[in-house]
């Protein structure tokens, strides 16, 4: 089978076919196309890979610096996402991930967002758990040329609350303190990338519009958000266990539909760090 790439949906997504866990990480014309793609399509799907965790790692490798935090896995750079508290002391934490968001709004000492991040499946779940991406870029370009021009100075305040509350409707008051113990962010609403592409900074994140009236702001974030993760500027993968699936963190929004505590659902995740500030 010979190495090909193919878009899937219009606005975002390719597939690439004809190539090994080896050609990921040996061949560099093959990773410099993979770069290329991932710049243009902003998820690209490996179906059936079958990554080893320690082939994931050297792959990521090729493309920045990654994230070797505390990944609740044995091998350092891995992260296992999972909703099994008997594998992973984070599994409370997943249900923040049913929201659409981009990683790194919220930074603890202002560093720029993750550039890109890899998932594997290694158990899928009996339902739900699909992961779905939508295009910043397209929902950029989707604006008409009023609003582009109206949105280009509108600044948008990012916090971890704003994204608790949408997990922990009715928080206490110990898990307010906690969150808002995070510094928050201000990030411009449209997003110019230093290739020159705008993308539109959605995300679960996103509090409000600076200076504008509350109620407002939250009708505009809202519709905005609406409009981006239409049917049509959405990719969603439904998960194989073997699965490996890369996308460009700076221009993609994503999110898991909703999977039950428990779950044998385990992807193995990492995250190659930014080098773009949002600007
Ligand atoms: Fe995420």
């Amino acid at each position: 089978m010979t190495f090909a790439i193919t878009q899937t949906t219009k606005a975002i997504g390719a597939e690439v076919t004809g190539i090994g866990p080896d050609g990921l990480i040996d061949d560099d014309s093959i990773v410099a196309t993979i770069s290329d793609a991932l710049e243009s399509r902003g998820v690209l799907i490996f179906r059936g890979l079958d990554l080893e965790p320690e082939t994931q790692v050297a792959f990521c490798q090729r493309f920045g610096g990654l994230d070797y935090s505390e990944g609740h896995h044995p091998v350092p750079g891995i992260y296992r996402v999972t909703r099994d508290a008997t594998k992973s002391s984070a599994a409370e934490y997943m249900k923040g991930t049913f929201h659409w968001h981009i990683d790194g709004c919220t930074p603890l000492h202002g560093e720029p967002p993750q550039k890109a991040t890899v998932l594997s499946a290694r158990a899928v779940a009996d339902s739900g758990g699909d992961t779905e991406f939508a295009s910043t870029y397209a929902a950029y370009e989707a604006l008409t040329e009023d609003e582009k021009e109206q949105f280009a100075s509108l600044r948008v305040l990012h916090s971890l609350e704003a994204s608790q509350r949408l997990v922990y409707p009715d928080p206490t008051p110990e898990q307010v303190k906690g969150w808002r113990a995070r510094p928050t962010s201000v990030h411009p609403l449209v997003w110019t990338h230093r290739s020159g592409r705008k993308s539109l900074l959605l995300s679960a994140h996103a509090d409000h519009i600076v200076g504008m009236d509350a109620n407002e702001s939250r009708a505009l974030l809202d519709e905005l958000m609406d409009r981006a993760t239409k049917h049509d500027l959405v990719y969603r993968h439904q998960w194989s266990v073997g699965d490996t699936v890369i996308w460009d963190n700076t221009g993609v929004m994503h999110r898991a539909s909703p999977y039950p505590a428990g779950s044998p659902r385990e992807m193995l995740r990492t995250t190659i760090f930014g080098n773009e500030p949002i600007q």
